[in-house]
């Protein structure tokens, strides 16, 4: 408050002094002047009374003002200073919100940062995986800010979280990585909220564990549909390139002649577009098998019985299987939803859910073997328009996305033998993993650490997986195919064969490292020495959960599998 006052009174002193200044200017001029030194001096009684008392009145009247006005002013110098650093701080965190949206954070670390993954190429195998990314709308449960500035000048090498910051080899300045640091404080959920997680991402492990063979069946169809794919293309690459060429040719030309619809495109060229496009995607349609609508209240299809339709298509998907591994699991899927009994009110033997089911299904299954971005054109030669968009544009793009699936299959094809011995190597190491199921847990051996409560080492062990195994599980973030014995260590040190027994001599002291993590050349524990890169989990998890987790590590045999002893 105090001081719009005191200025606008200072200004109003001065302008009062210089007023009185010139004044007396003007009084003085024309006399003849005389130098003090050389004029009379007053006497003294003139000096000691009327103008000396003046004098003293004056300056107890200013002494008075400044009395008062000083501490007033004082009083305000708080709150003004808070809201200078208010300011700065709300200027801080409007740029890191910025810096966050032009580096994609996001993309990573989900929606508003509430978690998410991103792509990353398995070092040993060469599979591209989705690594997991951490929320970051909690992460101050977890660390200080100045940890958090540290995750993100330096990264996390060997995973796809780059080093942003200048002292890490990134783009940012210190001020830069402060002002994310500041923006991403100003964005944690409340403690509520975040303990509000827990129950849902155990569940999620829970899933993750129990649905690991078909995890592991999608993951090792899909990198033995890409040798299918590497192999193929010896076979259809000249045609590929041929008809591509044709198009483009066709495309360069169409300016000329009759054009109907007066869309750059004569008619003719609309017509070859569509034909030399359908033939180029039925490069990779599967002999015998076609795109077919079961309708749930025909009991035919194409004037033949459905049964008899798809069993047929049936026989065709599974002689495909070999060359296409990827269509196992829709050959499995259509025959399941054909097993199920229901309501079939066309009375065709295929209950009326499954009918749509398995048409979906099967269209899914052909589009599943095509190339991503495949483009077939259904230029109409009278409108000059398709779906909204002018026809000469859908053509440019969709001759030059075939061109680029040309092209690829021209690459892969001269690069066959290294691109195969590659693919192959990764598809063995899946298979080695799906063989040796280095996650498996074995829930009843570790319920012996736990006076034989399954339903407390589950818990347990869905905790660790959601909490700890992101750095201490080798692998574990890059998915179930890669992921190590439990406790084998990452980022953080292995924590298996009883290690944090000989790190914490009790139950209490482990629990007390959990709940507050480490702290930067802080020792912990017997001989630890801390990095401040162990996080503290006392605010994202209860208490019982972290002695659940603690009684977890000192059984010593985080897999279950070793037998009860501890
Ligand atoms: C390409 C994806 C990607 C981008 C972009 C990205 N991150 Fe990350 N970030 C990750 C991954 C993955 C991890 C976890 C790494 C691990 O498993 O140790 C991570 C970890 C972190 C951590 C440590 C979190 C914890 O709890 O351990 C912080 C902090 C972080 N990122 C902040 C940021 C910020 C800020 C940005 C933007 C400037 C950013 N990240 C951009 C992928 C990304
Ligand atoms: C962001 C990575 C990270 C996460 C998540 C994490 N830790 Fe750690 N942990 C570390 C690091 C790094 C160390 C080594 C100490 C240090 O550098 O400060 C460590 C050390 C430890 C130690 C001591 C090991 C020893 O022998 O010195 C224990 C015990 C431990 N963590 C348990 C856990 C538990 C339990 C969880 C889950 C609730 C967990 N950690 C989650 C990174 C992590």
């Amino acid at each position: 408050m105090s001081s719009s006052l005191v200025i606008t009174l200072a200004v109003v002193g001065g302008v009062a002094w210089l007023a009185f200044l010139g004044v007396s200017a003007l009084r003085s001029r024309g006399k003849e002047e005389i130098p003090p030194n050389q004029s009379t001096g007053r006497t003294d009684e003139e000096l000691e009374t009327r103008r000396l008392e003046r004098v003293q009145q004056g300056a107890v009247l200013f002494a008075g003002f400044l009395a008062v006005s000083l501490p007033l002013y004082f009083l305000g110098e708080g709150a003004r200073q808070e809201s200078f650093v208010d300011q700065f701080g709300e200027e801080s965190i409007t740029r890191g919100e910025h810096l966050v949206a032009e580096f994609g954070c996001f993309d990573c670390h989900g929606p508003g940062g509430s978690g998410g993954s991103a792509v990353y190429i398995e070092k040993r195998t060469g599979v591209t995986t989705q690594w997991s990314a951490p929320s970051l709308d909690d992460i101050f449960y977890r660390y200080e800010a100045d940890e958090v500035n540290y995750w993100i000048t330096f990264g996390r090498p060997n995973t796809p979280m780059p080093a942003w910051g200048l002292a890490g080899g990134g783009a940012m300045n210190e001020n830069q990585v402060q002002d994310i640091v500041n923006y991403i404080q100003s964005i944690q959920i409340d403690q509520q909220e975040a303990l509000g997680r827990v129950e849902p991402r155990i569940s999620a492990e829970q899933q993750k564990l129990a649905s690991a063979d078909s995890l592991m069946g999608a993951a090792i169809a899909e990198q033995a549909q890409l040798v299918a794919t590497i192999q193929a293309a010896r076979g259809i690459a000249d045609e590929t390139l041929a008809l591509t060429r044709e198009m483009r040719t066709v495309l360069n030309t169409a300016a000329a002649g009759i054009d109907t619809d007066g869309d750059g495109l004569s008619d003719v060229a609309e017509t070859e577009l569509n034909e030399l496009s359908a033939e180029f995607a039925a490069i990779w349609d599967l002999p015998g098998v076609e795109a077919v609508t079961f309708d749930a209240a025909n009991a035919q299809s194409g004037g033949r019985p459905d049964e008899e339709v798809l069993d047929e298509l049936l026989v065709g998907l599974n002689e495909q299987v070999e060359a296409n591994p990827l269509l196992g699991s829709f050959v499995a899927r259509i025959e399941a939803a054909r097993s199920e009994t229901g309501d079939d009110g066309d009375g065709d033997g295929i209950s009326d859910a499954a009918e749509g089911t398995i048409s979906s299904l099967l269209a899914d299954a052909l589009a599943a073997v095509r190339p991503d971005g495949l483009a077939v054109l259904n230029l109409d030669p009278a409108n000059s328009e398709s779906s909204g968009e002018a026809d000469l544009v859908v053509a440019e793009r969709g001759v030059s996305a075939n061109e680029s699936i040309a092209l690829q299959t021209d690459v892969t094809r001269d690069n066959e033998e290294r691109l195969l011995t590659n693919a192959q190597t990764a598809l063995d190491h899946l298979e080695q993993a799906a063989a040796d199921a280095k996650w498996t847990i074995d829930i009843d051996g570790v319920a012996a650490g736990f006076d034989g409560s399954a339903d407390d080492a589950e818990r347990a062990v869905y905790l660790f997986n959601a909490y700890c195994a992101r750095c201490h599980t080798s692998g574990w973030s890059a998915g179930l195919p890669f992921t190590q014995e439990a406790g084998s260590g990452a980022l953080g040190p292995a924590l298996w064969e009883g290690r944090p027994n000989v790190q914490f001599l009790d139950q209490e002291a482990l629990v007390e490292f959990i709940t507050e993590g480490s702290t930067a050349a802080e020792a912990y524990g017997v001989n630890g020495i801390g990095s401040g890169r162990m996080p503290a989990f006392g605010r994202v998890l209860s208490m019982e959960d972290i002695e659940l987790i603690a009684s977890y590590l000192r059984t010593g045999n985080l897999t279950g599998l070793g037998g009860a002893e501890q």
